[in-house]
């Protein structure tokens, strides 16, 4: 949320708390500190982003919350429980790249948990120079800046992170379980709903920030997705048959990403692959794992606790070390 729509947001709140009551002008008026003519321009400010509020003379405002929700800044911030993710949120119809904008902001020195949201991207990212689909009205894009004061070799302890936080939110709006294909994909029966692309601005032995880039396939259906995506891709809205709200599902995601960043600061990386590992299902399956240099392939026997590394047996016996790449599971068993 930009400063200048503090108000609106917080007369959205005050709205939603009231349920399906009408709060007075004067009621409003005395929680933002504010006259009632502006209180009544905010309320016009939060109609024209989006919001049907009912006004009565004798009763004062509510909330219609049987009308569809806009997707906003407000809509997201209004809803946010978190002590400082998503406290800064940057909302835009439309951008290049949400991880493109943070790391612009990050440089300029925005405070850490700043995220950025957009409707649609016209240039989104993916893992390993690929695009993202990003088309508007159906999805989550966002990028969020955290500043771990930490090494850069431990910069990777963050993919994981991420991958619990959306794990974690996904499996609150899915019928399906989800799994994690190494390192931070996120499949509903084995095809990709969300991913994750972490990008980091440091010095030879300090971060100054990383971005953490969800995409997040919420009300897209199937059909919409190029063809080639189209046996690998999958949404919420396949699995669950119905819509979900998108800024309800931003505001679990940014307090998840809290509650696990707290973890990891107070209690180190192990408690976060444990988290990872419940929703790892690959141990035991076949696995090709290409990066820029090389393809292995084996049996996953799992991953190192100390840095997340994925370990595969390869037909030669040999155990090997993956840091990086893509891994494609093959089947059970070698
Ligand atoms: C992947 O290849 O699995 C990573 C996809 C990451 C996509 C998200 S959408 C929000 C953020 N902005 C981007 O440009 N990319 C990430």
């Amino acid at each position: 949320m930009q400063a200048k729509e503090a108000a609106e947001v917080e007369i959205i709140r005050l709205l939603k708390a009231g349920k399906d009551s009408y709060i007075s002008g004067q009621a409003l008026s005395a929680a933002l500190g504010v006259s009632r003519t502006a209180v009544w321009k905010h309320i016009e400010k939060a109609r024209e982003m989006g919001f049907s509020i009912e006004a009565l003379p004798s009763k004062g405002y509510r909330l219609n919350t049987s009308a569809d929700a806009p997707f906003n800044g407000i809509e997201v911030s209004s809803g946010l429980e978190t002590g400082f993710i998503g406290r800064n949120i940057c909302f835009y119809p439309s951008l290049d790249s949400t991880n493109m904008k943070a790391f612009e902001l990050g440089r300029q020195g925005a405070p850490e948990g700043t995220a950025v949201i957009a409707d649609s991207q016209t240039g989104g990212k993916g893992r390993l120079g690929r695009r993202w689909e990003s088309p508007a009205g159906a999805n989550l894009y966002t990028s969020i800046i955290l500043r771990p004061g930490i090494p850069p070799r431990h910069a990777h302890n963050l993919t994981f992170l991420s991958a619990v936080a959306v794990a974690e939110t996904v499996e609150r709006f899915s019928p399906v379980r989800p799994t994690v294909k190494w390192p931070n994909d996120i499949l509903l029966d084995g095809k990709k709903v969300a991913g994750i692309l972490m990008e980091m601005d440091s010095e030879p032995d300090r971060v100054h920030f990383v971005v953490a880039g969800i995409g997040v396939n919420i009300n897209i259906k199937v059909t919409a997705f190029p063809d080639r995506l189209r046996p690998m891709a999958t949404s919420l809205y396949e699995k669950s048959g119905k819509e979900t709200n998108r800024a309800v599902f931003t505001c679990v995601l940014y307090s998840s990403l809290e509650k696990w960043y707290k973890v990891y600061r107070e209690k180190g990386f192990l408690p976060l692959m444990e988290a990872w590992k419940g929703f790892f299902a690959s141990v035991g399956k076949t696995v090709t794992v290409r990066s820029f240099d090389s393809v292995i392939e084996g049996v996953c026997l799992g991953v190192d606790d100390d840095d997340g590394a994925l370990l595969v047996k390869t037909r030669a016996g040999a155990i090997e070390r993956v840091v990086s790449g893509d891994v494609e599971i093959k089947r059970d068993g070698l």
